[in-house]
């Protein structure tokens, strides 16, 4: 009874942040490093879904879902589960819920607030994008990128999005969710929405939830 109203605090932390109308960092429970599907199980069935239910992610499935994308996977380095050009870990994963935009901190594995209101929309000019649970917006801080032509930011952003893009396609193959990355994005609006700085690009969206029933 006391481990599972443990298993459920994170839950409730989550909705109470959300009831305050205002957000607070979200510690992410500890990753399950250990489980999924066999990989070439997962490979079959990766594909992109464009219908979506309207159940939200528990908050343990988000945890492994944002490892997978770009979490940590070797601590003594920092290093990543995604890989990243010259190691410059620029794309900075940001969640769109019904609740807020969070930044995601692979560092902490925990959610930073950056704004209380819902922004899905925004995040894709598809119909679908507003009602999806989670909305992932890869954004590339071209702060981090050192001695680079403008073309190349552009590129080894692109490259790096991608990338942590598939991890989330392998992972959510895995779980049995659905995803589509999208970059279909209006990104200058979408940059004034999320108060980024100019050197700071969206490059991809991408949409999580459970498959349509
Ligand atoms: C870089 C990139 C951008 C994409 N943009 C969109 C998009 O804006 N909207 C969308 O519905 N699908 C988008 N997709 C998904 C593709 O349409 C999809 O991967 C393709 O049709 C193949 O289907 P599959 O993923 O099921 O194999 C994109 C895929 C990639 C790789």
């Amino acid at each position: 009874m006391i481990g599972t109203f443990k298993a459920l605090l994170p839950i409730l932390f989550l909705g109470a942040a959300m009831a305050a109308q205002e957000l607070k960092p979200i510690e992410l429970p500890k990753p399950d490093t250990t489980g999924g599907k066999p990989l070439m199980q997962v490979l079959k069935n990766r594909h992109s879904d464009r219908e979506f239910s309207a159940d939200t992610l528990p908050l343990p499935v988000l945890s492994n879902l944002l490892w997978a994308a770009c979490g940590i996977n070797r601590a003594e380095s920092g290093k990543r589960t995604a890989p990243s050009a010259v190691n410059w870990q620029e794309i900075d994963v940001y969640v769109a819920t019904a609740h807020g935009l969070y930044l995601y901190d692979p560092a902490k594995h925990a959610l930073q607030p950056v704004l209380a209101e819902d922004i899905r929309a925004a995040t894709g000019v598809q119909p679908f994008v507003k009602e999806v649970p989670i909305n992932l917006v890869y954004v590339a801080d071209y702060a981090k990128i050192t001695r680079a032509s403008d073309s190349d930011k552009a590129f080894y952003s692109a490259a790096d999005a991608a990338f942590i893009s598939e991890n989330v396609y392998l992972f959510c193959a895995s779980e049995g969710l659905a995803t589509v990355v999208r970059g279909s994005v209006d990104r200058a609006a979408l940059a004034v929405i999320m108060k980024l700085r100019p050197d700071q690009r969206v490059v991809l969206g991408q949409s999580i939830g459970y498959p349509k029933k």
